[in-house]
Parts: structure tokens; sequence; C-alpha cells
């Protein structure tokens, strides 16, 4: 069947590679990125699937009911995948209230407009929601968080996706929407926006600038690559049970000061520098507030019932992760100077 389905945040880091994975691959499919631009988006991260017949930018704010109401008749929608979030734990602890505003209220919005537009027969329709590992709080030295974990989330940020996945559920068992959550561990890959550890560091690396360590180092993420999540996440798009809520993970743990060491002795090989010499940048700071000690997924129920696995190892990925950001420094060079946000006006000013 030929499908129009809104993914919403698709100039994001994960929404691009989903928006790419589904543009490529289905051509048969309608892909309408719904995005606001944030500082977040950028469309320049699509820009060699922009032109594809199957592919449309509209540049919406999920708070925008009116505006998304007219995305849903414009192109007669049939299926949602919703990964538009504020996704930065520390801006949470700064402004909490964007988190409320975009990540609950935007979710109700756009289950609610869907709700509605496709009231002639839900059953035909599919809202699938992007959602994550820390919903499910902290863990100590040992334990996975498996679908059935309870939620006791501790972040702005994770109080606000927690809070969404819970509407979801209620408009599963309320309106009987056919919904289907995943909730996945920390990604990593291109277009990963520099204010978070991987990317953040790799620029400190190249500027020769202080890597700056939160607490003790000690804490742990479980480490997944990017387009391995979107593989993931077509596969519960297409076969994933109704209802059902998957957990999607790397079995891949590592402490931070782990991660950075390695970090720093990949990009020193790569640089050609002396082995040791990025090390010297790392600073331990003060520590995030309310900092989740371990993160780690059970991944098994994905891997059983759909199949997935993880394709790359860590080693792999973060190697291939290096060498993307080593080989577009103009991309994070536009991300670091703000000028990426001139892209839209550049390219969409006159479509
Ligand atoms: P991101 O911050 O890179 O991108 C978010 C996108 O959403 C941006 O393009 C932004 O412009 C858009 N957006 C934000 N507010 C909007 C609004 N009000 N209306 C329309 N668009 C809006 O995020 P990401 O890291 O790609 O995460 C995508 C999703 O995956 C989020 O829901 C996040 O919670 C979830 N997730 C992320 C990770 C991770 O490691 N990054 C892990 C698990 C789950
Ligand atoms: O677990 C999934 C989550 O992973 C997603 O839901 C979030 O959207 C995503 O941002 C990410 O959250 P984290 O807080 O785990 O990611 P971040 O890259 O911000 O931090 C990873 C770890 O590194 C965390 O323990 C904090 C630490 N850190 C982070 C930064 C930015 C530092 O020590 N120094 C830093 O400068």
């Amino acid at each position: 069947m030929s499908k129009k389905i809104i993914i919403t945040g698709g100039a994001g880091f994960i929404g691009s590679h989903v928006v790419r994975l589904f543009v490529n691959k289905y051509p048969n499919y309608t892909i309408i990125n719904v995005d606001a631009l944030t500082y977040a988006g950028n469309l320049e991260n699509l820009k060699d699937i922009d032109t594809q017949p199957n592919y449309f930018f509209e540049k919406v704010n999920i708070l925008d009911v009116k505006a998304l109401e007219d995305v849903f008749d414009k192109y007669g929608v049939t299926d949602v995948i919703h990964l538009a979030a504020e996704s930065h734990v520390d801006r949470s602890i700064v402004s909490p209230l964007d988190f409320v505003y975009t990540n609950i209220i935007g979710t109700v919005n756009l289950l609610n407009t869907a709700k509605n537009k496709w009231a002639a027969d839900l059953s035909k329709h599919r809202f699938y929601h992007i959602s994550t590992d820390e919903v499910y709080g902290s863990l100590g030295e040992t334990g996975l968080f498996t679908e059935t974990t309870a939620y006791d989330p501790n972040s702005p940020y994770s109080a606000s996706k927690a809070s969404s996945d819970h509407f979801v559920r209620a408009y599963r068992e309320t309106y009987h929407m056919q919904t289907v959550v995943s909730n996945c561990s920390n990604n990593y890959g291109p277009f990963h926006f520099p204010e978070k550890l991987i990317p953040l560091f790799i620029h400190n690396i190249i500027q020769e600038k202080p890597l700056p360590v939160y607490g003790d180092g000690l804490y742990t993420r479980d480490w997944l690559y990017v387009k391995d999540h979107a593989l993931a996440i077509d596969l519960v798009f297409h076969d994933g049970k109704d209802g059902e809520t998957y957990n999607i993970g790397g079995f891949n743990e590592w402490k931070n000061i782990d991660l950075v060491k390695l970090l720093c002795k990949q990009m020193d090989e790569k640089l050609g520098r002396e082995i040791g010499h990025s090390e010297k940048l790392i600073t331990y700071i003060k520590d995030r507030p309310g900092h989740d000690r371990r993160y780690a997924i059970d991944a098994t129920k994905i891997n059983k019932e759909l199949g997935w696995k993880p394709s790359v190892t860590f080693e792999q990925g973060l190697s291939e992760t290096i060498d993307w950001f080593l080989s577009n420094q103009e991309w994070l060079q536009n991300v670091t100077s703000g000028n990426y946000q001139n892209y839209y006006q550049s390219m969409y000013s006159n479509r």
C-alpha cells in the first residue's frame, strides 16, 4: 500500500536518518517531514534527498494545531512517526517549560489531530511514538531496562518524554488508536548536534579545546549507532505489534571516561597526533544535577520478535562517525556558527 507518512523532527539528528532511509527505501511512499526548525533542526542534514519526488518538507510547529490539520488534509496522511522533541537533558534543566510544550503538549496535539482525521477508520492508521530509555530512570551496577520496567524519570526531559508516552497509551486505551512505542538508548553518528557528548568532544578535540567531563566520569550509557536505530524504527513501524513497546539498545555499555579515552585515541590516530595528546584536554567539571548513573537496555524482545540487532561494533561505528565529522567540517562550522539556519531561507523561500 502507498502510505503517506508524516515524520516529525525529520530535520534533527535521528529524524534525518529515518527520513533518508524511508525516502530511499520506499519510493512509493510519500514522506512528509514536519519540523519547526528549532536550533536542533537543520535541513542541510537532508541535502542529498531533498529533491526526491516522494519527499516533502513542511515547516510546522507541532504546537500549531491548525497547521497540523492543514498538513493532514493536504497530503491525506495515513501514518505518523513522531520524533520531534526537545532532546537535550542539560537544556531541560535550564528551560523545563520548553520541554513541557513540545514534548507533552505537542505530542497530544499530534495524537488528537491524527485521531480526528482518521476517525472514519482508526484501524487503518498507525501512530508510532519514538521515546527514550531515560523514562525508566537510573540503574544500579547491575540489571537492564526491559519493556516492563516501571517508569521513574528524573530530569525534566525524561519526565516530559514519560508523560508523552503515557498520553500515547491513553489515546490507545481510550480512543482505540493503533499505536506503537519504542524506547531507545543513546544514539551517536553523523549529523549529531554538537551539544551532546560525542559530537561536542569530537569538535573540541579538533579545536584542541577542553573536554568537560561531568562529575567523576563514571556514569554509564548504552550507545547505539544511529543508522541501526533507523533500521529498527523501519522494522517496528512495519512489523511491530499494535499497542506494544519495543526497547532498542546497543548491548554496548560504556563509562563516560572510558568512551572519552577511546575517542581521544581514535582521533589522535586519525589526526596524526601523538597518542595521549587529546587525553590531556580532559577536564573534570561540576556534575549535571540529577545525573542518572547508568542506563542499559535489554533489547531481547525486538531481537526475538522482529529479528533486529545492531549491525556494527562500537569501535567501527565510532570510527565511521569520527571520519564523517572530519570530512564534514563545513557542516560542523555551519552548526557552531549558526549559519545552518540560513539554509532554509536560501533553499525554500522560492518553493
Ligand atoms: P534532535 O534534538 O536532534 O532533533 C529534534 C527535531 O525536532 C529538530 O529537527 C527540531 O527542529 C524538531 N522540533 C523540536 N521542537 C519542535 C516542535 N515544537 N515542532 C516541530 N518540530 C520540532 O533530537 P534527536 O536526538 O534526533 O531525537 C529525536 C527523538 O528521539 C526525540 O523524540 C528523542 O526524545 C528521541 N531519542 C533520542 C535519543 C538520542 O540519543 N538522541 C535516544 C532515544 C530517543
Ligand atoms: O538515553 C537516551 C538519551 O540519550 C536521549 O533520550 C537524549 O535525547 C540524548 O540527549 C541522550 O541523553 P544523555 O544525557 O545521556 O546524553 P548526553 O550526550 O547529553 O550525555 C551523555 C553522558 O555524558 C551523560 O552521562 C552526561 C555526560 N556528559 C555530557 C556532556 C554534554 C559530560 O560528561 N560532559 C558533557 O559535556
